[in-house]
């Protein structure tokens, strides 16, 4: 073998990385639009809806959001849908799952979607972890224990930027429990302004924040 060959090698090794071309952002596109259409309909977990994960998604478009934060995170139908919203937006999740298993599920979840990169799962109680989180954020998704709602939010308010949002999943279901405590509540915030989108029906409180 020729004295040089190794070299030659290890040159076009490092030649080939340099200039590998960026990941595609169509072609990440096009696998996490066909995992979705793949899995609709087959969630069992107490996911959102087709419908509502659009809606976030586009929310996160819309807004430029870049710093999202979810709560509840069960096996991670939203949370493909925000890490889309967010591989377009140049944002990152982080979501946190108190059942073992829904959290290794989602986990091959995003694998499979192609949008573990841009997650970061934890396994945790989220009565602690909302607190321990340094932030800021500039979105959140609240869709664990209802009757925790307004204790998520309290914790998060400081956390959360100017022109940040928080949403919360299941605000018009009748048996929400605390979800309309809470919705009564950052209602009558002056500094956020409070709309409510209907789509599947569930009802995603979306409270922005003006001023702090
Ligand atoms: C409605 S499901 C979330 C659905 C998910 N957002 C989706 O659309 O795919 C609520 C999840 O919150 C989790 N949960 C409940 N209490 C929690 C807590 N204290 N900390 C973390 N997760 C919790 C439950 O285990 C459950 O998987």
């Amino acid at each position: 073998m020729p004295a040089a060959l190794p070299a030659v090698l290890t040159f076009l090794a490092v030649a080939a990385a340099v200039l590998a071309p960026a990941e595609d952002p169509s072609a990440l596109d096009q696998k996490v639009r066909r995992f979705l259409e793949r899995n609709r309909g087959e969630w069992r977990d107490m996911n959102v809806p087709w419908e509502d994960g659009r809606i976030l998604h586009d929310l996160v478009v819309k807004n430029r959001h870049t710093r999202a934060l979810e709560i509840g995170t069960s096996t991670g139908h939203s949370s493909v849908w925000i890490a889309w919203a967010l591989a377009k937006t140049g944002g990152k999740l982080v979501t946190i799952e108190i059942d073992p298993s829904r959290h290794a599920e989602a986990v091959r979840n995003f694998e499979e979607a192609g949008v573990a990169h841009l997650v970061d799962a934890r396994l945790a109680d989220a009565h602690e972890l909302v607190q321990e989180l340094p932030g800021p954020f500039d979105f959140v998704f609240s869709d664990a224990d209802k009757g925790w709602y307004l204790q998520y939010f309290k914790d998060v308010d400081p956390k959360l930027a100017v022109g940040g949002c928080f949403t919360a999943h299941n605000v018009l279901y009748s048996g929400g429990g605390g979800a309309s405590r809470f919705l009564d509540y950052v209602k009558a915030l002056p500094n956020y302004r409070t709309t409510v989108e209907t789509g599947s029906g569930e009802g995603i409180s979306v409270s922005c924040k003006t001023r702090p």
